[in-house]
């Protein structure tokens, strides 16, 4: 699949930056740790065995944001039974606020092209959570302690094509 050239204008506004999204190569993941270290704090940041693996899974597909030959920005999904989960999805601090997670997420759910979308998020990244709301994710559960003691996951979903409140 080529790159697709995303219209910088509309995602980094005032700026010549190009930001373009596509797929993941093999010579991309020791880039991609390094923006997960940049991202996650400790294990929940993937390391280069789980890349590997999801690079090399056949139903799961990864998706770059690139600022010239930087990596800014990553989503991980995969498909199984006519559903898609988005397993990670992250924008290195220096770019964020400028649409590139949007940008990733819809990338992902367009590669699969399926009805349902879910994904997991931590109680308190209410960050991620606004993000997920605007883009019509709705939550459908709660996972006590999830990411760990005390953390929380919350099981947004997305029906595709339904409208986002
Ligand atoms: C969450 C994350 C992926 C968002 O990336 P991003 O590229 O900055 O997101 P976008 O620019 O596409 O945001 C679109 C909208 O979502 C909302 N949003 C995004 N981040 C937000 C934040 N930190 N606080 C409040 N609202 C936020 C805003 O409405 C934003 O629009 P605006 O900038 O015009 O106000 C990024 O902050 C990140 O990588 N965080 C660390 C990793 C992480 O938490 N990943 C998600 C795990 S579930």
């Amino acid at each position: 699949m080529a790159g697709r050239l995303l219209n910088a204008g509309s995602i980094l506004e005032g700026s010549d930056s190009r930001i373009h999204l596509r797929p993941a190569f093999s010579r991309d993941l020791i880039m991609l740790r390094e923006l997960q270290r940049r991202c996650f704090a400790g294990s929940q940041a993937y390391g280069l065995v789980t890349l590997l693996v999801l690079y090399f899974w056949p139903r799961s597909h990864i998706i770059l944001a690139c600022s010239g030959e930087r990596i800014v920005g990553c989503a991980v999904g995969d498909s199984d039974r006519g559903q898609t989960r988005v397993l990670n999805l992250c924008v290195d601090p220096e770019y964020r606020r400028l649409g590139i997670a949007t940008a990733l997420l819809t990338g992902i759910e367009d590669y699969f092209g399926d009805q349902f979308v879910t994904l997991m998020v931590e109680d308190k990244n209410a960050g991620a959570q606004a993000l997920y709301r605007l883009q019509g994710y709705l939550p459908v559960s709660d996972l006590r302690n999830y990411y760990g003691r005390n953390r929380h996951g919350i099981l947004m979903q997305k029906q595709r094509g339904a409208s986002a409140e």
